[in-house]
């Protein structure tokens, strides 16, 4: 509300885009525009400028029609370049717009929520979600009129989300380039409390769980949010009959979902090589932390440090390994769980 641009931070799977849209949903309800972009389902400048275009308009206007003129009337240049249909409303779709005039498009486009903003006497809030795409676009033109608009756009502010950053530099990196003024960094959500959010769910329709259930699900998900609703909704299903559910019933449920995710991983495990392969059993069997020590390389068949550096990146480029803190901890727990079962 205040102006001020944010950027949060945490690996994947911690719940960062339900915090974004919850926040937005907030804001919106106290009198602020607010769109919600998606940056991950974004191949090239050209879509990235069709579905901004069409989340901010149809923010300011929800009425298609008269989106359409509001188009018109307040992206000129823009307008006479993107062929538009009532379909595929304010969307350019696959026709490009040509090259030398994208750069206009872009400024153009970039500079629309902050006279929208004027016009309704708003504060508009724009939610970029994993924000790293945008560095992978190939758009030159585009990361210069980002920057330009983020500094001069004073009734918009930003809310980046992302994935965890390398290093101190590469942060400081972008809070300079995005004039990002707060940092938060998300944390899981602490076990107690996502233990009673989950159980009292169950209570609501009628199930009576054992003492500790809940316990043992938050440690076969490792805390994941997404990994515990995973298993507990195989635990509901499971007992939608008896509705009472005990401790052991949660490794058989864990044991039931492995299973039917199994071709899933075999085919995740056949596209890594031998060396990726080592890396992940021995963090599987060893845990995370200190892999580069020697008793890591030595008990986990590793190679040697250069070779296990780069099978960690690849396996946290390739999303099945997040850096905590100090740790290496898998994405999705339950291919921990299909490594330690499966592969010897
Ligand atoms: N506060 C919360 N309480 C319970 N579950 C949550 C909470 N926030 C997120 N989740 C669940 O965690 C999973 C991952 O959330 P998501 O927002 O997609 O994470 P991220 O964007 O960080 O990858 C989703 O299944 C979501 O339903
Ligand atoms: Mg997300």
């Amino acid at each position: 509300m205040s102006g001020r641009n944010v950027l949060l931070l945490s690996p994947r799977k911690y719940g960062k885009s339900s915090l974004v849209m919850n926040t937005l949903d907030k804001m919106r309800r106290k009198g602020s525009l607010c769109a919600y972009i998606n940056l991950s389902r974004v191949t090239s400048v050209h879509r990235f400028l069709g579905v901004y275009l069409r989340e901010v308009i149809l923010e300011a206007e929800k009425n298609k029609e008269k989106a359409v003129l509001l188009f018109k009337r307040m992206l000129p240049r823009t307008h006479a370049d993107v062929e538009i249909d009532l379909d595929n409303l304010l969307d350019p779709g696959d026709k490009d717009i040509k090259e030398d005039r994208i750069q206009q498009a872009v400024q153009e486009v970039m500079a629309f929520p902050q006279k929208m903003a004027l016009k309704k006497r708003k504060n508009f809030i724009i939610a970029f979600d994993e924000f790293q795409v945008i560095e992978e676009l190939d758009g030159e033109s585009l990361l210069q009129s980002f920057k330009c608009s983020v500094e001069k756009n004073n009734k918009v502010s930003y809310f980046f989300s992302r994935i965890n950053l390398g290093d101190g530099s590469e942060l400081g990196r972008i809070c300079d380039r995005y004039h990002i003024h707060k940092v938060l960094r998300l944390k899981k959500i602490p076990r107690a409390r996502l233990a009673l959010y989950l159980s009292q769910r169950f209570e609501q329709t009628g199930y009576r769980l054992e003492q500790g259930v809940m316990d043992e699900v938050l440690k076969k998900a490792n805390d994941y949010p997404y990994n515990a609703q995973f298993l507990c909704h195989e635990l509901w299903e499971r007992k939608n009959e008896k509705k009472n559910i005990r401790k052991n019933d949660v490794n058989l449920a864990l044991q039931d979902i492995i299973k039917r995710q199994s071709p899933f991983y075999i085919s995740l495990w056949e596209n890594l090589t031998s060396r990726q392969r080592n890396t992940l059993r021995a963090v599987a069997r060893l845990g995370g932390e200190q892999i580069y020590s020697k008793e890591f390389s030595r008990a986990g068949g590793v190679g040697s440090l250069a070779s296990l550096q780069t099978s960690i990146q690849l396996l946290q480029k390739k999303n099945i390994l997040n850096r905590t803190n100090k740790r290496y901890e898998f994405e999705d727990v339950f291919f921990r769980e299909w490594i330690l079962t499966e592969i010897h």
